[in-house]
């Protein structure tokens, strides 16, 4: 028996949930999705009251079989190799929309975000559904997206008719999202698949200007990336080396800031990979691990449930140590670039 098929008989409340225009959570392999079917409008609309998100800010469509690319986008060529070489896994295309996809779904653009998630909970029960299943992330809008179904509770009990768990998630970011609509395609979010692999497959890939810097008055091409994102309740600001390579320099910067904030009176908490966070003893109310980092990926997967430990412990001000690199290391500063609204200290 497949992993797929394992979940189908636990599935059946859920799927028909789906089918009748409810909301379910459930585990991908980024994070966890609140659901809805994609192609009625009411249910669609749900999710945004839900998350408490803006009406403008579209979602990603989810679909069990690369063949259900072609009834809900105009799908070219490069598209379609993508998702040959990435489907099921994390990344999301965005292509010109069918006219059966409506506007609740899309935020009101003519396009629309396909993505064939990985996970076997999810793919079983796209195809139990019987529903193309439109889903964000189900966290509050504005909390780190949730990457343990107890997230998911915290956010969503009593909103979703049905939660499903499928333990912690494995990558712990969201999808890359790349739009293929235009000559050259486009990446509107990082995430674990990198520029560099998409290159491999397709050639020229760029990032869309608004990744690196959101621009002063120029609405970025995911509608989503404009809003606060990933935002800890207690103001993060990272400190990294402007220069050499003495991580004891960033140690000794972190401690200050913390214990200083400390003396004001404030409730304060460092956030550090496994190799150093020892270093931080007594500096700080909280210390949170997050991850190795000489293995990236532990970093991805440990980041939002960390960012939520700052929020259980009513932390005031979070110093943290910075990820910057190559491959997921993008993605991750992305978030976190974003949680610290861009509030970092060189040393
Ligand atoms: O990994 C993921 O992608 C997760 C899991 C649940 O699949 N989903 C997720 O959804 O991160 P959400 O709603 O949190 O983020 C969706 C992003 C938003 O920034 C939104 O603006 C963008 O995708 N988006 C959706 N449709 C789009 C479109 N047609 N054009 C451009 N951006 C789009
Ligand atoms: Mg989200």
């Amino acid at each position: 028996m497949s992993e797929e098929t394992a979940y189908v008989p636990l599935l059946g409340g859920a799927a028909q949930c789906l089918r009748e225009g409810g909301l379910v959570a459930f585990p991908t392999e980024t994070v966890y999705g609140l659901g809805a079917d994609a192609l009625n409008k009411d249910a669609a609309g749900k999710i945004y009251a839900a998350k408490g998100r803006p009406s403008d800010n579209p979602l990603i469509v989810h679909i069990a079989e690369v063949a259900a690319m072609d009834r809900l986008a105009c799908v070219n060529d490069m598209a379609r190799l993508l998702a040959e070489s990435f489907w099921p896994g994390p990344l999301t295309l965005v292509l010109p929309k069918r006219e059966i996809v409506p506007d609740n779904t899309t935020g009101g653009l003519k396009t629309v975000a396909l993505r064939m998630p990985a996970h076997p909970a999810a793919l079983a029960l796209i195809r139990q559904s019987g529903v193309y299943v439109a889903a964000p992330s189900a966290n509050i809008s504005g909390r780190p997206s949730p990457t343990t179904a107890a997230h998911v509770i915290e956010d969503m009990m009593g909103k979703a008719g049905y939660i499903i768990d499928g333990g912690p998630v494995g990558i712990g970011i969201e999808s890359t999202i790349v739009d293929v609509t235009g000559e050259i395609p486009a990446i509107l979010r990082p995430g674990y698949i990198t520029k560099e692999m998409l290159e491999a497959v397709i050639g020229k890939v760029m990032y869309d200007p608004a990744v690196e810097k959101p621009m002063e008055g120029v609405p970025p091409k995911a509608p989503g990336m404009k809003y606060t994102h990933y935002a800890p309740k207690g103001e993060l600001t990272l400190v990294e080396l402007s220069t050499d390579n003495q991580q004891q320099r960033v140690v000794h910067k972190l401690r200050e800031l913390a214990e200083e904030k400390r003396r004001q009176g404030f409730r304060t908490g460092i956030m550090a990979p496994k190799e150093t966070l020892s270093c931080y003893e007594g500096a700080a109310d909280i210390l949170v691990c997050v991850g190795e980092r000489k293995n990236q990926a532990t970093v991805a997967a440990g980041l939002y449930a960390a960012l939520r430990k700052f929020d259980d412990a009513d932390v005031d001000y979070i110093y943290a140590e910075s990820f910057r690199g190559e491959g997921v290391s993008y993605a991750i500063m992305n978030r976190l670039l974003k949680a610290a609204g861009h509030r970092v200290i060189k040393v």
